[in-house]
């Protein structure tokens, strides 16, 4: 995959092979788990050709004692187990994303009950620390709202290039987007990340995308024809194509997916039963 981006021949083959087997039901992307324990050939397939064709699978398992061991035990399975250790990571390499009263932490929008848009995961992070995959899964929804809304950044990448190949050129520029340096009480907790959005991950040789549609504290390439391209990617993404998923996730429902570009709609709670789902991020690529 390494010259997709650069050379027209492979760009071409690539771009037909994508389409020729490209899913766009969801039903046709949702794998029963029988036992997380131990995958069966069949469903251990069924995933990886899901997620090598579209980069993302969704499974069902049925009520487990400890969800936490069940998702590590499938993601393991997968070959994910380098996980990103970052700052609320709890449960066995799992992030609890679930509505927090505790301050410092509920300054970060996922442990609120609001929307985040497109982005994909650990776009700020290093490129030692390089976000390749994640899985949510769904212990408990929300009483009302909370879906999911997803799509294979490989499939942005290609829309965008058939659309307007300049656009899509101009966004594998190296300084496109920078995340300022992240400071609490003046120590330095993240540093500065600088980079593409569309670019070849170079241990994967896999297309890449970086992305965050916030636009807070994100600082773009001072040029117009960037700023143009980042416009005309966030339309691609506000869209409904075929392409674009849009799911609920139920009680024993999970994503596995190759970073896919998502983003979460506003929920109300039951506060009895607050929504929860686990997360795992993974330097690891499902392949
Ligand atoms: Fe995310």
């Amino acid at each position: 995959m390494a010259n997709v981006l650069t050379k027209n021949d492979d760009y071409q083959h690539w771009r037909d092979n994508k389409l020729a087997n490209v899913f766009t039901q969801l039903e046709d992307c949702i794998v029963e788990i029988k036992n997380p324990f131990e995958l069966k050939n069949s469903e251990k397939n069924k995933i990886t050709s899901l997620c090598r064709q579209g980069n993302f699978a969704i499974f069902h398992i049925s009520k487990q004692n400890d969800y936490a061991d069940a998702i590590v035990s499938i993601n393991t399975q997968f070959g994910l187990v380098d996980f990103d250790q970052h700052l609320y990571v709890q449960d066995k390499g799992l992030a609890h994303i679930t509505q927090i009263g505790n301050k410092n932490q509920s300054d970060f929008i996922p442990y609120t009950d609001k929307a985040i848009g497109w982005h994909t995961d650990g776009y700020y992070n290093s490129t030692e620390q390089r976000i390749r995959a994640f899985s949510l899964f769904c212990v408990s929804p929300a009483s009302e709202g909370g879906s999911n809304e997803w799509i294979d950044p490989q499939m942005i990448y290609l829309l965008l290039r058939e659309n307007n190949p300049d656009v899509a050129k101009a966004l594998t520029h190296p300084k496109t987007m920078t995340i300022p340096e992240h400071r609490v009480n003046n120590i330095v907790r993240r540093a500065k990340s600088t980079g593409p959005i569309f670019f070849i991950d170079e241990s994967s040789n896999a297309l890449y995308v970086r992305y965050t549609q916030r636009k807070k504290n994100i600082e773009f390439l001072d040029s117009i024809e960037i700023k143009q391209a980042v416009e005309h990617l966030d339309d691609l993404l506000n869209k409904k194509t075929d392409y674009h998923f849009q799911h609920l996730m139920q009680a024993g429902q999970g994503l596995l997916c190759n970073n896919v570009l998502h983003k979460r709609n506003s929920f109300i709670d039951d506060k009895d039963n607050p929504r929860l789902l686990l997360r795992g991020r993974y330097f690891n690529r499902i392949e």
